[in-house]
């Protein structure tokens, strides 16, 4: 079904008067492959999800989980990881403690990977993470750390290519950090990761810092790709703000600081070090 610009406008427009959600600058096109989705799933026209979500929370908050997306996997992208191997864990090893914020989290793979990864690293009892997402739900998942086996088995061997590379001693068995059992469909992360972990909601789109500490290392993959490059700049001012000196940023990917923001990290592959206010 074919949706014109002022109903997509409308419909911003509604959803922010409506709720804290604001997505005046989610990319355009992205945010309109998402609205036809969320239309043909629902067999109705953009008004009706209006009037329905105007009247019903639920619903609305149904539709916000529909309009992000929450596709994650354990160690994605291998080779990422192993860039923050070479360029970010010398450092990391020379702090007392280290502040790390997953931004976008979803439902918490690509955090438990990291503790993992600390946890060979020897750096996981001085690590603090805390991971934030603007989807409560995804969180609830997050924070359980019980996923579906079908859903992830085609990402173990993701684990393999990462930690099974930096750790070369002996091969690291997945039951070091999770209970797999296919019988059950379930894949569990063990309480001593669960423990590490802490889950909140944040909107990067009008939150500030809300944690009270600067970090050390703020990983925030395939999250900004959604927004137009107006925005993008606006959090990665954020996110420079949010970190300590010579701190540490990964993005996804697909994604890049572009513009005058570009100038004020080093960038190694997709890891960016925080430069100093005067250069
Ligand atoms: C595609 S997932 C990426 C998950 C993970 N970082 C990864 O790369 O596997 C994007 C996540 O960003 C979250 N998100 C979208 N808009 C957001 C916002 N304004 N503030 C915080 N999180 C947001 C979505 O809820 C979703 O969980």
């Amino acid at each position: 079904m074919d949706i014109h610009d002022e109903e997509i406008k409308e419909f911003i427009e509604i959803f922010a008067s409506l709720s804290t959600y604001n997505f005046s600058d989610y990319s355009e096109k992205s945010f309109r492959r998402r609205m036809e989705k969320i239309v043909n799933d629902n067999n109705c026209s953009l008004s009706d999800i209006i009037k329905k979500a105007k009247n019903n929370t639920t619903f609305l908050e149904k539709i916000v989980r529909d309009i992000t997306v929450n596709t994650t996997e354990l160690f994605r992208d291998p080779k990422v990881w192993l860039e923050i191997q070479k360029e970010i864990i010398p450092k990391l090893k020379e702090l007392d403690t280290i502040n790390l914020w997953h931004a976008g989290c979803s439902s918490g793979q690509e955090l438990y990977s990291m503790l993992m990864f600390m946890n060979e690293n020897g750096l996981l009892e001085k690590t603090r993470t805390i991971g934030t997402d603007i989807n409560t739900e995804i969180l609830e998942e997050a924070a359980k750390g019980n996923y579906k086996y079908r859903f992830n088995v085609e990402y173990l061997p993701n684990f393999d290519q990462v930690l099974n590379v930096i750790q070369e001693k002996e091969k690291i068995p997945y039951s070091k950090y999770m209970d797999i059992d296919q019988s059950k469909d379930s894949i569990k992360i063990k309480p001593f990761l669960l423990n590490k972990a802490e889950f909140l909601k944040h909107d990067l789109v009008k939150d500030k810092n809300v944690f009270g500490r600067k970090f050390d290392f703020i990983i925030c993959r395939n999250v900004l790709i959604y927004f137009n490059n107006n925005l993008q700049n606006k959090i990665f001012d954020m996110f420079w703000d949010n970190l300590n000196e010579g701190g540490f940023l990964v993005i996804g990917l697909h994604e890049s600081i572009m513009g005058s923001t570009s100038a004020k990290f080093i960038k190694k592959g997709q890891c960016y070090i925080k430069k100093s206010a005067n250069g």
